[in-house]
């Protein structure tokens, strides 16, 4: 196992009726910069349930934070809340409000006038940040329960992610009856981004980390386990609970303790996304079983692993196995519905050259052995057409 550091700070608030608790979590005298998305929070009854709670407090509402937040977008917010003078920021949505305001709880008491470098530089230059609270709307990303944050600069179609120590909700309100209203497309693409994170911790280099292991295939196994109820849209507490849990612990950090990440698949997509618009999930679905394939020798033994302890493949060598790893995990992906093709996007050979030409110009090296360069991303990229 290799040597690690684990620092969690996030308070967890998990279950029915929770959202009242917020009145609990806040300092009654915090002025409350409240962010949230499109407009979902306001049809679902979420924006009532947190308005109640925040009862008392000096609340500025900054709406609109899109799918793939832009710093364009936040960096209204964040003039908003330098302003009104606020000193706690609210989120209320899926991991892209959560992700921008993270990035403008970091922005507003930053000094530097050009506040793409908090996305740049991270931990480099985020000296503080205003305190954060959540209340989760869609299990996905697990931002809930980490210091990361994924945003967007429209202008040069970039998507990057930062992190930083400040950059830990407070605390974060999980209540599975959000999720009711989440349509089929939200509740395919949660699953797929939960599944890919832990492999994207898993499916690396062997480093005898037992306990992450057997964690890790706990999350894939229950996630393969409650798909179907999930895909069929039923308001089932307890499914809709657990998969809340799953996509929360396959990103707060504890199944990558000991372990080497790979993150190509997620360095990729986000390359795809700001190129083609394709939503975080779809842009993943097509990259990890290419990589995959890509990398078939350097990862046979935890595909391998992977087939035999979750896909309960016992026959063949370990290069079958873990061929037949990929394969399954495609299916698994058909099977909620998920393309995993560029081609199901109309994206063809040609526009693939915008984001080699990318990686060219950024010089990113990626994967668990540091060998995901312009070169191999071109030969993934092809593999996903
Ligand atoms: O904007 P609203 O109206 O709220 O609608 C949203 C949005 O259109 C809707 N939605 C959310 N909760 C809902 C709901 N609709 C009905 N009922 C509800 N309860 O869902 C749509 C998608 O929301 P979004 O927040 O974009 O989805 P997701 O949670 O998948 O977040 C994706 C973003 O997170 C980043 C991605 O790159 C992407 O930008 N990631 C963040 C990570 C992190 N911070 O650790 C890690 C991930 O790998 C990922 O990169
Ligand atoms: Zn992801």
């Amino acid at each position: 196992m290799e040597n690690f550091n684990y620092y969690n700070p996030v308070k967890i608030v998990f279950g029915k009726g929770t959202i009242g608790q917020i009145d609990k979590l806040i300092e009654p005298d915090a002025k409350v910069l409240l962010t949230y998305g499109g407009g979902s929070i306001k049809t679902n009854g979420v924006y009532k349930q947190v308005i109640g709670a925040l009862k008392g407090r000096k609340v500025v509402e900054f709406g609109g934070i899109e799918p793939n937040p832009s710093i364009e977008t936040c960096g209204k917010a964040v003039e908003l809340g330098r302003r009104e003078k606020v000193n706690f920021v609210l989120a209320v949505g899926g991991g892209s409000v959560i992700d921008g305001s993270k990035f403008i709880a970091a922005a507003i008491p930053f000094k530097n006038k050009n506040l793409w470098q908090i996305i740049e530089k991270g931990s480099g230059v985020i000296k503080s940040a205003l305190p954060i609270g959540v209340v989760l709307t869609l299990p996905a990303t697990g931002s809930e329960m980490n210091n990361i944050s994924v945003m967007s600069r429209n202008a040069t179609l970039e998507k990057k992610a930062f992190r930083s120590e400040y950059s830990y909700p407070k605390f974060s309100i999980l209540d599975p009856e959000t999720t009711y209203s989440l349509d089929r497309r939200q509740l395919r693409n949660g699953l797929v981004d939960a599944f890919v994170h832990v492999c994207e911790q898993y499916a690396t280099k062997n480093s005898n980390a037992h306990l992450q292991d057997r964690h890790a295939e706990g999350i894939f196994k229950t996630l393969v386990q409650i798909a179907p109820v999930v895909m069929s849209g039923k308001k089932d507490y307890d499914t809709r609970a657990t998969f809340m849990w799953c996509a929360t612990q396959a990103l707060n950090g504890l199944t990558a303790c000991g372990t080497i990440g790979d993150w190509s698949t997620h360095g990729i997509g986000h390359v795809l996304t700001a190129f083609f618009g394709l939503a975080h999930a779809e842009s993943i679905a097509v990259v990890l079983p290419a990589v995959w394939k890509y990398e078939l020798s350097s990862k046979t033994n935890k595909l391998a692993m992977l087939a035999e302890n979750v896909w309960g493949i016992k026959k063949g060598s370990k290069k079958q196995k873990a061929a037949a790893a990929i394969e399954q995990t495609v299916k698994f992906f058909h099977s909620v519905g998920m393309p995993t093709k560029l081609s199901n996007y109309d994206i063809t050979k040609k526009d693939i050259t915008k984001v080699i030409a990318r990686f060219k110009q950024t010089g990113l090296v990626l994967g668990e052995n540091h060998d995901i360069g312009a070169k191999a991303v071109e030969k993934i990229l092809k593999i996903c057409l």
